[in-house]
């Protein structure tokens, strides 16, 4: 770990700052059961066994971002879903910052964020529930942001990009002011979501929602669902609406939607 870090994040955050490290939301979680305070940061420079959504695996050379956020206050079931709108909220608005003017950047059921139509960042949300509160003990949302490089394809295949690839230059490329900002968003819609619920975040999300109201093809576990993105249930469901037969609430699962 560097003597000094690159970064001075707001109160509450603790920033853990590392070279290299097995996956950000592993060392949170490790993190956590070591007692780890709420808004404990970590941020790495490469990840040897980056983790995406569904056991996938997430590339991670140096040169993007890779972090997670450790929450530790205790949570409602329900504010996992949550949580991963105000992430994914923070993240479009900082990757809006980040990228050439113009851009445009569109938000994915659940929790990616597009640019251009092509996945540019993911979130993979994990976390321990106490079975006798049935309240989370702390949660870790990890978030990954293709900044100088991406693969082909996202290993959902879906198609990729990166900032680089969408002409950003200079600042845009470094991974500190995209933390920076991500992180102060972050807050902002923490606060947000805790004063006034998830109305507010679930407005902002689909101000920029790609696909709303078009076809949409769903990935289950045991099947493969075709019908139209319908709505945003107040709870953060995809409300699947189907050729003669009633709406499916879809909680998770591989959404393509065309490009
Ligand atoms: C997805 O599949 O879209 C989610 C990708 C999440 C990747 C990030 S990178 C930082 C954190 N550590 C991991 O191992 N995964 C997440």
């Amino acid at each position: 770990m560097p003597d000094q870090s690159s970064l001075q994040l707001p109160s509450p955050y603790t920033l853990v700052e590392l070279e290299s490290i097995d996956s950000t939301n592993a060392e949170a979680k490790r993190l956590a059961e070591e007692g780890a305070p709420d808004c404990t940061i970590v941020w790495a420079k490469r990840q040897t066994a980056g983790r995406g959504r569904r056991g996938r695996e997430w590339v991670s050379a140096p040169g993007n971002l890779y972090f997670s956020i450790l929450l530790r206050l205790p949570y409602p079931m329900e504010a996992m879903t949550q949580l991963g709108f105000v992430a994914a909220n923070a993240l479009a608005d900082a990757i809006q910052v980040a990228a050439p003017r113009g851009t445009l950047v569109q938000v994915k059921w659940p929790n990616d964020v597009l640019v251009e139509g092509h996945k540019i960042a993911g979130i993979l949300m994990e976390g321990e529930p106490d079975m006798d509160s049935g309240a989370f003990k702390w949660l870790v949302l990890g978030i990954g942001v293709n900044v100088s490089s991406h693969p082909a394809l996202d290993d959902g295949a879906y198609p990729a990009t990166s900032l680089a690839a969408q002409g950003a230059t200079g600042e845009g490329l470094d991974v500190a002011p995209l933390l920076d900002t991500l992180a102060k968003r972050f807050l902002a819609g923490l606060a947000t979501w805790r004063n006034l619920g998830f109305g507010p975040i679930r407005r902002h999300w689909l101000a920029r929602a790609k696909g709303i109201g078009g076809p949409v093809t769903v990935r289950l576990p045991n099947e493969t669902l075709e019908g139209v993105f319908g709505a945003l249930d107040e709870n953060g469901a995809l409300v699947l609406h189907l050729d003669g037969q009633p709406n499916r609430r879809i909680t998770a699962g591989d959404v393509f939607i065309p490009v």
